[in-house]
Formats: structure tokens, sequence, C-alpha cells
């Protein structure tokens, strides 16, 4: 970790921020070679004629060296879990083993066509096969769809499920009930798959509160949508007379399976009384997050909700591995197998792990939060002072009133001291909140520098708020209008000659 005074001045290759692969072309630089032509030669004027383009496009030319160099820049002035400490609550970013990568990528998987005859890919089905048993086994819930391609689109899914089962019941529902600590991403499914939001709050512990529930509870109500552990870090201490009550009315119990990592092979959501689950691939089994790219969202259901499952899923038949489309599918959620290089990865981390090791996943992954959150909170409020599961959740408040400094400054200040900030400003029941996930991949030492990162924080805060304010003072780009970035971003390039 850094000295404080050496993070607070530095500016690393000022001249290289902003450039772009443009600002690097000079005319008739190349760092291409045409292979011989290997086909009769033609006459591009002549066949093209009147259609060839009058003047050269404005691409970038550039020598090899150059080439390289723009990209490793790219790659150096990026943030990753492979650069440092990740600690963003409810993401779950966790180090990706390289082997899953290899995996992946080996030719028998990454070579099949998705058309090819189930025949010819019994490898593929077989592996899709065992990850459905694996997440069967680990779930309490034995019935899994690969399909869903993130959470998100789990838990659309996995509403569609209820909605499907509840239809062929004879008594479609209109609501489904979500506690205030949830993450945005349940509300917004809930409207997706039409149904009503109902918001309970949540009790002194942190965890539902039962009695808000039962006044909520009536025969319109198609299921409760609960995180567990939720996105406070807390296991909820009511669980099976939660989904005990909600299942009094007809309705389901839905879990947002995005913390299983912190309950694998100690507590089953199954056993708890859940009903359907989805489980984010990329926070429990060690999968890349895609940056809304290709992630895994599987879906997890009891026996009555089997029939009700987007297909096709994969069975094991008498002639071997097959696809086949569950009775009363709800129908495909997305193409072919789903995302099947983020499925072999997964695979490969839990045959890797092993069930033992999973265990160890999540008594590791809860031991480093209470580590650091019994060292973080005499500096910061924790507004919830009990055992915490893999995350839990401060509060900026003490510093916004004491010295006007906000969660967002302390957030910006961490990024000079190497590391990635946590979650801030969720969940949203918490004022100022930061929200902290170690997870179980780091050391011992990286959880100490980071512990030492944020009291030195909570002591600048103190004593010189404005160093906090205008931070980070150390990375390519300084404080950004984040939400003008996001809503007008510039994406062309503009020559010099032409401004
Ligand atoms: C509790 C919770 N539910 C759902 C999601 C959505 O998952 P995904 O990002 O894979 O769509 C997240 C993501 O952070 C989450 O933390």
């Amino acid at each position: 970790m850094s000295d404080l005074d050496e993070v607070s001045t530095g500016d690393p290759r000022p001249a290289e921020v902003g450039r772009l692969i443009f600002d690097r072309s000079t005319a008739c630089a190349r760092c291409t070679e045409m292979p011989a032509l290997d086909v009769p030669d033609v006459d591009l004027d002549a066949a093209l004629a009147h259609r060839s383009r009058r003047t050269a496009p404005l691409l970038p030319e550039v020598t090899e060296v150059d080439l390289a160099r723009h990209y490793e820049h790219l790659a150096s002035v990026n943030f990753g879990v492979d650069s440092g400490f990740y600690p963003l609550g409810s993401c779950t970013m966790k180090y990706n083993p390289k082997v899953d990568e290899v995996a992946c990528r080996m030719p028998g998987f990454a070579g099949v066509h998705p058309y090819q005859p189930p025949a010819t890919v019994q490898g593929v089905l077989e592996l899709m096969h065992g990850l459905q048993e694996a997440l069967g086994e680990v779930s309490g819930l034995p019935h899994v769809s690969l399909q869903p391609a993130a959470g998100a689109h789990g838990e659309f899914t996995g509403l569609m499920t209820i909605r499907a089962y509840h239809e062929a019941n004879g008594d479609p529902r209109k609501r489904v009930i979500i506690p205030d600590s949830a993450h945005g991403t349940n509300p917004a499914t809930v409207a997706m798959c039409g149904y009503e939001v109902t918001t309970i709050p949540s009790d002194e512990r942190g965890g539902v509160d039962p009695g808000a529930l039962e006044a909520a509870l009536d025969t319109d109500v198609a299921a409760l949508m609960l995180t567990n552990p939720n996105t406070l870090g807390l296991f909820d201490e009511n669980i099976s007379r939660i989904t005990g009550l909600v299942h009094s009315f007809g309705a389901l119990a839905y879990c947002d399976g995005a913390n299983l990592n912190a309950v694998l092979g100690k507590a089953r959501p199954g056993d708890m009384g859940f009903d359907v689950m989805h489980i984010n691939l990329h926070k429990t089994f060690g999968t890349p997050h895609g940056g809304g790219g290709p992630g895994a969202g599987p879906v997890a259901v009891t026996d009555a909700l089997a029939p009700f499952l987007p297909g096709p899923v994969v069975a094991l038949q008498p002639d071997g591995f097959r696809l086949v489309m569950p009775e009363r599918s709800i129908g495909r959620v997305r193409s072919f197998y789903g995302n099947a290089g983020v499925l072999v990865r997964a695979y490969a981390y839990i045959r890797a792990v092993g069930g033992d090791g999973l265990t160890e996943v999540a008594e590791q992954a809860v031991l480093s939060a209470n580590y650091l959150k019994e060292r973080l909170k005499g500096a910061f409020d924790l507004p919830y002072d009990r055992p915490c599961m893999h995350e839990f959740v401060l509060s900026g408040r003490r510093q916004k009133r004491e010295s006007g400094v906000r969660t967002l400054d302390i957030a910006k200040r961490l990024l000079d001291f190497g590391v990635h900030p946590p979650t801030v400003y969720f969940p949203l029941i918490v004022d100022e909140a930061i929200m902290i996930e170690p997870t179980e991949t780091e050391g011992l030492e990286t959880l100490d520098a980071f512990a030492d990162a944020m009291l030195a924080i909570a002591a600048e805060a103190a004593r010189d708020p404005e160093v906090l304010h205008s931070a980070p003072h150390v990375t390519p780009v300084r404080r950004l209008d984040e939400a003008r970035a996001v809503k007008e971003p510039v994406l062309r390039y503009s020559p010099p000659c032409l401004d």
C-alpha cells in the first residue's frame, strides 16, 4: 500500500491519456503483410467500376510496435480483478482461475457447432448434464435449465416459470412481494413479467419482517422474491417461517441466488422452502463477469415446476445424452445451448474445487467478510451489527455528518490506493451505503491492506476532507461526470483537420 503523501501527487503518463489509435497514426505506417494471392487475380477497378470509393477511408496507419503499445497501454489503465482487489459488494468479483479459460477453449468445446446432431456432441452434453446435476445438488432444487444468459435473465425465466405454473392451475395471480433491500433487477423483472410489485420493509435486524409479510400476503400473490443471504449480507433468521407463510397462501418462494457462494455446501435454498432460484455462475462459480457480455444464470426448480422450465434441457436417455423440451415448457429463453463457454468454465471450476472445496469457498468468503467488518466497524457506522455472511454494509453517514465527506468521496479516494471501490449507495435502505465483499480468493495481506486504506481514509476525512473531495489523484483520469459519460458518450473520432 502506498504512502499517503505519495498517493496524493503523481501523474502517470498524462500524455497517453485519451490518445486514440488515430492519434498515433502516421501516413503509410503498416503492421500487416498480406499473404501471397492464392486465387485468380482480378482487376478490382474494372470489377467494381463505379462502385469503388474515390477517397481512402480515414483508418489509422500504425506500425506493429505502436499497435502493440497502444493496446498494452489501454490494458494497463483498465482495472480488473487480475490487477487488484475488487471488493464490489453484491457483484462477487472473485478471481477467475485461468485453467477454466484453457478448458473452455479446448477444440472439443469451442469448435462445436450448435446444429451438430446430439450423437456427435455427447461430450458437451455430458458436461452440461453434469452441471445441471451439480447445480441441482448445491441448490436442493433438482431440475435445472442452463439457458438463461445472466442473473437478471434467470430472474425473468424463474418468474415466467412461476407464472406458467399458476396459470396451468387455473389460478393466475397478480402480485409479487419483494423486500426493500432487494437488488434493482428484482422489481424490474416482476414488472417485465406482468406482475405488480409489493414492497415490504425489512425489520430492525435487516431481515424480512414476518408481520409485514403476513399483512401483504393474500391469494393474489404469485410469489415472494427474496435474496438469501440478502443484500445486507445477512442470512434471514426466519427463513423457514417465511417460506411456510408464503406457501400457506398458495404462493411460491423465489430465491435470488446471487449470494449462493455464502452458503455453498452449508445450506440449500431448496431445503429452506424455496421453489425456484437462479444461480449467477459468475458470482458463485468463478466465471468471468461479462461487462454486459455473455454470462449464465441457470434456474433450478422443484418437481412441481420442472414441466414448465425453458428448454432444451439435457436428459440422459437409453441412447445417450439428448436435448429435450420439458412437457409444458415456457419455451426457449436463449438460442441453442445457452452460453456454452461459460457453462464449461463453471463445470471446470466445480470439478477442480470439489464438494469439500465448495464448502471451504463459503467458509472462507464468510470469514473474510467478518474479519474486515470487525476491522472497520470502529471507524465507520455499521447499521446492522451482527455476524455477516459473505459481505457487509457500512454507512458513511458519520463522515458525512462530521466532515461533509460523502461515500462517493471515500470510494474515489480508494482508487488512489490501488483498490477498486466497493459498491456504494446500495442497498438503498442504508444511508451512504458502502457494501464490501472481499470473496474467498483474497489473502490476509490483501484484506489487511484494504482495511488499512479504509482506516487511513477515515482519518483523512476528519483531518483533511479536501483530499477526499478532489480524489482520485493518481488515476489516468480524475473525477468524471459518470452520468454524462453514460448518457452522452463520445464514440466517434473527429480528426483535428475537421474540427
Ligand atoms: C442480488 C442480485 N440479484 C440479481 C443480480 C443480477 O445479476 P446479473 O448481473 O447476472 O444480471 C445481481 C447482480 O449484481 C445481484 O447482486
